[in-house]
């Protein structure tokens, strides 16, 4: 239950409380408390107000400096403008329709993209999850691994996201009752045949549980995994800990995502506005807020061998206020892309701790990518803090969103030479495409939400 409804029931409870408490009004003994007594039924009323007011008051600040922050868009949340009457949703649909996609690249990068945080799945739980065009169920077993696989069974198509049941390491399907095992996909049962046919299995995703995520593996050739998720010792430790997390959905291709690492120069254009300008690009310019900006210093660098599959972006920042720069604000953060879904957000500071946004990007259909961003920080350090940095992040982040939404992919942009980090990062981000990878075969008639 949360904090401010544990509040209302506390206040409702008191307020009632003190009012059968004043029942001494109709007590001919007249034992009630004396001050209850003498004030009049408008005054206790006013009381049991102020109580449950004061107490709804307390649950928010709680709230506010000890729960996790988590802010979960819809498709049409951010990033659109809803003019001349239009819903959003009405808005963000007329965008997809009639968006000119460009030349894309291919759709679905080979590599390790999240389907769920571990929380979200407890033993012997099955959720359906839309991941890279395709459904898959993912379960836990009662010794706490978690697997993925299609969800579709092979039998008669019913969905084993949607019913299912998880027996021992299997996966029950809820139409006929066929088990799949989780490692593998093979079905062991079938409770009315005398024999399991050995080609009777549905597909089994490689996955990994690492940093309290659950990953998967997607090569357009069924490749084994070329490379594994690092482990953040940190969050595996408990050492940092759980401080919220956002989630968008982007009408874009994934590319463009973290091609935003190597855009040096939109930083300084699109980034530089204070947060407190807000995310609607029509007025974050506006005069009233221009005494906060953000200056930026960006490096982007793919790695060596044996991690060319990594790259990383190492950003400093400055506040200024009123033109005064403010050096115990300053920020460095390393950005570490490790495939083409996962980015390590480290920060460092003297005074304000250390801690990582695990920014994960995650291919729902062709152009709709699922983007998580989830923080974990040093215990130690107030939980204020790092949410401040998670909703500073989300307000920069949803102006890239707005950016993404209604933008065209280009694929031979119109560059100039200090722009020549974007085609650095189109080359180093090509390595996940394979010969086979799919493209976006037609444009749908209609891709409403
Ligand atoms: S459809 Fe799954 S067992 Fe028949
Ligand atoms: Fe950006």
């Amino acid at each position: 239950m949360s904090t401010w409804k544990v509040a209302v029931i506390i206040g409702l409870g008191v307020g009632a409380m003190l009012i059968m408490q004043s029942g001494d009004l109709l007590d001919s003994v007249g034992n009630g408390y004396p001050i209850w007594r003498e004030t009049g039924l408008l005054a206790q009323a006013v009381v049991c107000i102020i109580a449950g007011v004061s107490l709804l008051a307390i649950g928010w600040l709680h709230g506010l400096l000890f729960s996790p922050l988590e802010l979960l868009r819809g498709p049409d949340d951010v990033g659109y403008i809803a003019e001349d009457g239009r819903s959003r949703a009405q808005a963000a649909n007329e965008v997809r329709r009639r968006r000119k996609t460009g030349e894309l690249p291919p759709v679905y990068p080979n590599g390790w993209y999240r389907v769920l945080d571990s929380h979200m799945l407890k033993r012997g739980e099955v959720k359906s999850v839309s991941v890279l065009g395709e459904q898959v169920a993912v379960f836990r077993d009662q010794d706490g691994k978690a697997y993925v696989i299609d969800a579709y069974c092979p039998h008669l198509g019913a969905n084993l996201a949607v019913g299912g049941r998880v027996v021992g390491s299997c996966i029950e399907c809820p139409f006929h009752g066929w088990q799949f095992r989780g490692n593998d996909g093979k079905c062991v049962r079938i409770p009315y045949a005398e024999k399991v046919p050995e080609f009777a299995k549905v597909r089994c995703w490689p996955s990994c549980e690492v940093n309290r995520q659950i990953l998967v593996w997607f090569h357009c050739d069924k490749e084994d995994p070329q490379w594994s998720v690092p482990e953040q010792q940190e969050i595996t430790k408990g050492e940092w800990v759980y401080r919220g997390r956002t989630e968008h959905f982007i009408n874009a291709h994934i590319e463009e995502i973290p091609e935003n690492a190597a855009d040096i120069a939109h930083l300084a254009h699109l980034h530089t506005p204070g947060i407190l300008s807000g995310v609607d690009l029509r007025y974050t310019y506006s005069k009233t807020w221009e005494f906060v900006r953000h200056d930026w210093k960006v490096q982007w660098e793919p790695e060596p061998e044996p991690n060319k599959h990594c790259s990383q972006m190492l950003v400093k920042h400055a506040l200024t206020v009123f033109g005064c720069h403010w050096p115990l604000l300053d920020i460095c953060v390393v950005a570490r892309q490790v495939g083409p879904g996962v980015v390590f957000l480290q920060f460092e500071h003297s005074f304000l701790g250390r801690g990582v946004i695990l920014h994960c990007v995650t291919p729902v259909e062709p152009l709709l990518q699922c983007v998580s961003h989830t923080i974990y920080y040093q215990s130690n350090i107030p939980p204020l803090v790092p949410k401040f940095i998670l909703k500073a992040e989300c307000i920069q982040f949803e102006r890239d969103v707005m950016i993404w939404n209604n933008k065209k992919y280009i694929s031979k942009p119109l560059l100039v030479k200090e722009d020549s980090a974007i085609q650095k990062h189109r080359r180093w981000y090509s390595q996940f495409y394979s010969e086979n990878s799919p493209r976006l075969q037609y444009q749908r008639d209609t891709l409403d939400f």
